[in-house]
């Protein structure tokens, strides 16, 4: 398992990190964490403390391959088997608490999402019961604040982990199962998730962002998300190139690119991020990522797409709006 931040700077937002939580699943573990790390330490220092003076003591004979005399030294052997299988128990009572205390949520969630771990990004479905209501987007995940979102984790290919330290723990999601977890978020902002089971060569570039709005701005994100993007007339030409060269693997809702090997594309502007949180969503970069994916993020599944430069200029263009 790989820890990876992403780089601090603008659109990426703050990196993964998991020593601070930010809901109530999360805080507990982080406070384990905390509190497993302190008595490490303790530990440590006083074997170090024990040994050192075992080291640093004198010894009684002139003769230092002599023994010394047998002082009862066995009962500390005692002492210590005792105290340490105390604090050891104390430990695993305390991690015990903690996971059935974050088993489940207090109330029953109202929102349902369908996270899909591909190489190397996450497929997210927001489930309704009814077609009609639901959407797919990529790797930005919104929910409301302060209510518990449950979370149904398939793997598409292999075996990949969701991971949100400051909303949840670690979730895998396997090819051929549906595992169910759960994440809330105790106040509106941006966290990152890493997917943290190894699997491929961009493993580490397969982050994700979750965002928690407030109830009435998440309603209104997801009334957008269903609605088709509203693409300006003057990138008609790039919807056509659009729908001819990258609809096998993409989709836009409204159009006849209906692909599902890659990201579902439409409302592309509202995200924040391109290639799996890895970059920055903005102009230059989503040039670059067209013109050669592979230099950017090297082994993605994402071929290189001949166009001349006019049909690219019209493809950037028509992305663009997607608003
Ligand atoms: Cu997906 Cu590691």
């Amino acid at each position: 398992m790989l820890l990876v931040a992403a780089t601090t700077s603008g659109a990426l937002g703050a990196p993964l990190q998991y020593l601070t939580g930010a809901s109530a699943r999360a805080q507990p573990v982080v406070w384990l964490t905390w509190g497993v790390l302190l008595i490490s330490i303790i530990v440590i220092v006083i074997i170090a403390g024990l040994l050192l003076a075992a080291m640093l003591r004198r010894r009684a004979a002139a003769d230092p391959l002599a023994l010394l005399p047998d002082a009862g030294g066995h009962s500390w052997l005692w002492i210590g088997v005792g105290i340490s299988t105390l604090v050891l128990l104390f430990t695993v009572v305390w991690t015990v608490v903690v996971l059935a205390r974050i088993q489940a949520p207090s109330v029953a969630p109202r929102v349902t999402i369908e996270i899909t771990g591909h190489q190397w990004w996450w497929q997210v479905r927001y489930l309704a019961g009814d077609p009609a209501l639901e959407f797919d987007t990529a790797n930005e995940i919104h929910i409301p604040v302060g209510e518990p979102i449950r979370l149904k984790l398939v793997g598409g290919d292999v075996i990949h982990s969701f991971w949100v330290p400051q909303l949840a723990g670690k979730m895998d999601a396997i090819p051929g199962q549906i595992n169910e977890t759960w994440i809330e978020a105790s106040s509106p902002g941006t966290w990152t998730g890493q997917c943290t089971e190894y699997c491929g060569v961009q493993h580490a570039k397969m982050l994700l962002k979750v965002v928690a709005d407030t109830p009435s701005g998440f309603a209104a994100w997801r009334a957008h998300q269903l609605a088709k993007p509203a693409a300006a007339a003057a990138a008609a030409a790039g919807q056509a190139v659009f729908e001819s060269h990258c609809g096998n693997c993409h989709a836009v809702r409204g159009t006849a690119a209906d692909g599902s090997f890659g990201p579902n594309l439409s409302h592309l502007m509202q995200r924040r991020t391109l290639a799996s949180a890895s970059l920055p969503n903005d102009p230059e970069t989503l040039a670059h990522w067209i013109a050669d994916p592979q230099s950017l993020k090297p082994g993605n599944h994402m071929s290189q797409v001949a166009l001349t430069g006019g049909e690219r200029r019209d493809l950037i263009a028509y992305l663009e709006s997607l608003n």
